[in-house]
C-alpha cells in the first residue's frame, strides 16, 4: 500500500512496555513490541498459522508469542512453530525507529527520508497523542486554517470581531506548502498576560509549512504586543504529525519545542514547561472535540462555501493524493479540485 511509504509515526515510545501494542495503519494491522535489547520491532498483527492477532499475545525474552498455539515470532517476521518443529514461517515485518517520543514505522523496501525536526534553541517538551474522528484530509484541513481559532480554542486564536483584519498569505512549491497568518489576538486574561509579558493589544503570528512525507506540520505561534513592540516571553512550535488509522480516523501526534525569555535555569522550563505542554494538549483536543461534531466527515469539498482562510485545502488534497497516497490524479479530477490546484501551479497563491 503506498500510503503506507512513508516514515510513520504510529505510537507515542511510552505507550510501548512490555506488552505487545497493536495499531493500525491506514486500515493495516500491525504489532509492535520490545526484543530482548529493548528495542522496538514491528510485524503484521495475523499469525501465520491461523490467523489469530499477535497482538492479544505475550512477549518472551524478546519474542512475540500468539496466543492460540504458541508461534513464536522474531522482529525480522520469522516465526517457528512449537508443535510441529521443523515447520518454519514468515510474516511482513517493518523498519521501526524511535525519535522524539514516538515511534515511527516504514516498510523495508521504502526509500523514505526521516522528516527533519527543525529544533533551533528551543527546549523539547516531549510528545503527545490524540485522535480525530474523521478522516486524514479533514482533519488537516482543521489545522490549516485559522478561521476556527476564535471559536474553537481556549487561549489562543484571534479575535472573532476583527477577522477582517487577519491577513492570511499561502506561498507553495512542488511539494509543500507555506502558511503566514497575522492579526489581532482575542481577549487575553490578565495573568497569562503577565508571563507573557504583554499588554492589551497583541497582535498574534501563526506560520507554517505543511510536508506531506508522511503528512505533517510544522507550527510557529508568537505574540507581539503591538503598544510596545516587544515579542510575547514564551513562543513555541509544534510538529503535528497526520496518521491515517482508517477512513473515518485519524493519530494526531505532537512533538512540541519552547523557546522562552525567562531568566534561570533552563528559561524556567521546569515550572513553565508542564503547564504549556497541558495547555497545548487541551487546545489540541478542543480541536478534536470540534470534529466530533461534524454532520459529515466527506473529504469531498465539491459545494462547500469555502473563505479566503481554506486556500491551503484543495492544495493538501492535490498533495495528499499525489504525495503521500502516491496516487497521480488524472487532469479531469485535478480540474475538481477548484481553482486553487490551478493557481498553485504558478507557485504562489493569494
Ligand atoms: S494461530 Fe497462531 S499459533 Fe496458531
Ligand atoms: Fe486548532
Amino acid at each position: 500500500m503506498s500510503q503506507l511509504n512513508h516514515w510513520n509515526p504510529v505510537a507515542l515510545s511510552s505507550a510501548l512496555g512490555t506488552k505487545p501494542l497493536g495499531i493500525k495503519l491506514s486500515g493495516h494491522e500491525i504489532v509492535l513490541f520490545r526484543s530482548a535489547d529493548g528495542s522496538p520491532g514491528a510485524i503484521d498483527d495475523s499469525c501465520v498459522h491461523r490467523r489469530m492477532r499477535l497482538s492479544c499475545g505475550t512477549v518472551e525474552r524478546g519474542c512475540l508469542v500468539c496466543p492460540y498455539h504458541g508461534w513464536k515470532f522474531h522482529a525480522d517476521g520469522y516465526a517457528e512453530s512449537p508443535g510441529t518443529p521443523r515447520m518454519r514461517g514468515r510474516t511482513e515485518s517493518y523498519d521501526v525507529r524511535e525519535a522524539q517520543g514516538l515511534l515511527w514505522l516504514k516498510p523495508r523496501d521504502c526509500e523514505a527520508e526521516f522528516p527533519r525536526f527543525k529544533e533551533d534553541d528551543f527546549h523539547a517538551l516531549g510528545a503527545m497523542h490524540h485522535v480525530a474522528e474523521a478522516p486524514l484530509e479533514v482533519t488537516l484541513d482543521n489545522f490549516s486554517e485559522v478561521e476556527h481559532t476564535p471559536m474553537t480554542h481556549k487561549l489562543f486564536g484571534y479575535d472573532l470581531n476583527r477577522m477582517a483584519e487577519v491577513t492570511c498569505d499561502v506561498t507553495t512549491d512542488h511539494d509543500t506548502a507555506h502558511c503566514r497568518t497575522v492579526g489581532p489576538h482575542k481577549p487575553i486574561d490578565a495573568w497569562i498576560r503577565g508571563v507573557m509579558g504583554v499588554g492589551k493589544n497583541v497582535e498574534f503570528v501563526d506560520e507554517w509549512d505543511t510536508y506531506y512525507s508522511p503528512v505533517h506540520m510544522v507550527i510557529d505561534h508568537s505574540l507581539r504586543d503591538v503598544d510596545t513592540g516587544k515579542p510575547g516571553r514564551i513562543q513555541y512550535r509544534v510538529h503535528v504529525f497526520f496518521t491515517e488509522i482508517d477512513e473515518k480516523q485519524t493519530n494526531v501526534f505532537t512533538v512540541l519545542h519552547v523557546k522562552s525569555h525567562f531568566p534561570g535555569p533552563k528559561q524556567g522550563m521546569r515550572i513553565i514547561g508542564p503547564w504549556i505542554k497541558r495547555f497545548a494538549s487541551n487546545e489540541i483536543e478542543y480541536d478534536c472535540q470540534m470534529l466530533k461534531r461534524l454532520a459529515d466527515t466527506s473529504p469531498d469539498l465539491i459545494g462547500l462555501k469555502l473563505s479566503r482562510f481554506d486556500k491551503l485545502l484543495h492544495i493538501n488534497r492535490e498533495r495528499i493524493q499525489r504525495i503521500y497516497r502516491g496516487i497521480d490524479l488524472p487532469p479531469m479530477r485535478t480540474s475538481l479540485l477548484g481553482d486553487a490546484v490551478t493557481q498553485n501551479r504558478q507557485d504562489h497563491v493569494h
